[in-house]
């Protein structure tokens, strides 16, 4: 059984006290809570807040984006080891925002993805097609270039240490969700593509679903049996509705467990 992650990419939100007070209040309600795992992603400049207090916690953080390499002239980026220094375990990797808005292109991502390994950080690697592809039919064909891009790169071995995202384009920021069973189609489709290559490591994969995901919306796509936690955007900002995604994750481990 895999255990579910349920990851919250603040994006660019949060003044200092904002990144504080969510903090505090998710490292609360997330006491007594161990049957998944739980991450936040915030800004680089609140990474330290969330080392701070979340130190001794079961919460885990990390980072948004980084950059190829460990060091050099790169103005106004932030590498690999930087982030190791500030206690993150993750960071995410190809986001469709990195993808579409600052045009990082299969290379990119993929020379990212191995710095991120270099290191040791864990990479959350975000797969998704816009809505043009989708209209197209082009869902499975741009999913399979993102990923055996990845996988080109750094080796399928690497992908042990790695979470996959599938956050479809047209479904991040809109309030459309994919339906569970939409998102549970290319779930089961990338699990697939791992098995080519490795049965072991597609039965282990931890791929979360990501695009508008809400408390309220949550349950039904962690009872997809290939949907394994989430990446929220907008509903991560607010302890309330990103502990009841939390807490939707804990009932269907639960009730995964029992059946
Ligand atoms: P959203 O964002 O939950 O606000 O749609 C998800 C993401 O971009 O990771």
């Amino acid at each position: 059984m895999r255990k579910p992650l349920v990851a919250g990419n603040w994006k660019m939100h949060g003044s200092r006290q904002a990144a504080k007070t969510l903090l505090e209040s998710i490292k609360q309600g997330a006491v007594g809570i161990s049957d998944i795992d739980i991450a936040v992603f915030p800004s680089f400049v609140h990474l330290q807040q969330a080392q701070e207090l979340l130190a001794k916690t079961s919460i885990t953080w990390g980072a948004q984006n980084l950059y190829v390499g460990e060091s050099g002239a790169f103005t106004g980026e932030v590498s690999g080891p930087m982030l190791v220094d500030y206690g993150c375990q993750y960071v995410l990797i190809g986001h469709s925002e990195r993808r579409h808005v600052f045009k990082e292109d299969l290379a990119l991502v993929a020379a990212k993805l191995k710095s991120a390994c270099d290191v040791k950080l864990k990479p959350v690697l975000c797969l998704g097609e816009t809505l043009e592809q989708r209209k197209s039919d082009q869902t499975e064909q741009i999913i399979a270039e993102q990923l055996e891009s990845a996988i080109d790169t750094v080796g399928i071995k690497s992908l042990q240490n790695m979470v996959l995202a599938y956050e479809p384009v047209w479904a991040i920021g809109t309030g459309l969700t994919a339906t569970p069973e939409q998102a549970q189609a290319v779930h089961s489709y990338i699990r697939k593509l791992l098995a080519k290559q490795e049965v072991a490591l597609a039965n282990t994969m931890r791929i979360l679903y990501g695009g508008s995901v809400k408390a309220d919306n949550a349950a039904g796509l962690f009872a997809m049996p290939d949907i394994d936690g989430a990446l929220v955007g907008g509903a991560s900002l607010e302890a309330k509705s990103f502990l009841g995604i939390c807490e939707a994750a804990v009932k269907e481990f639960k009730e995964g467990l029992l059946s």
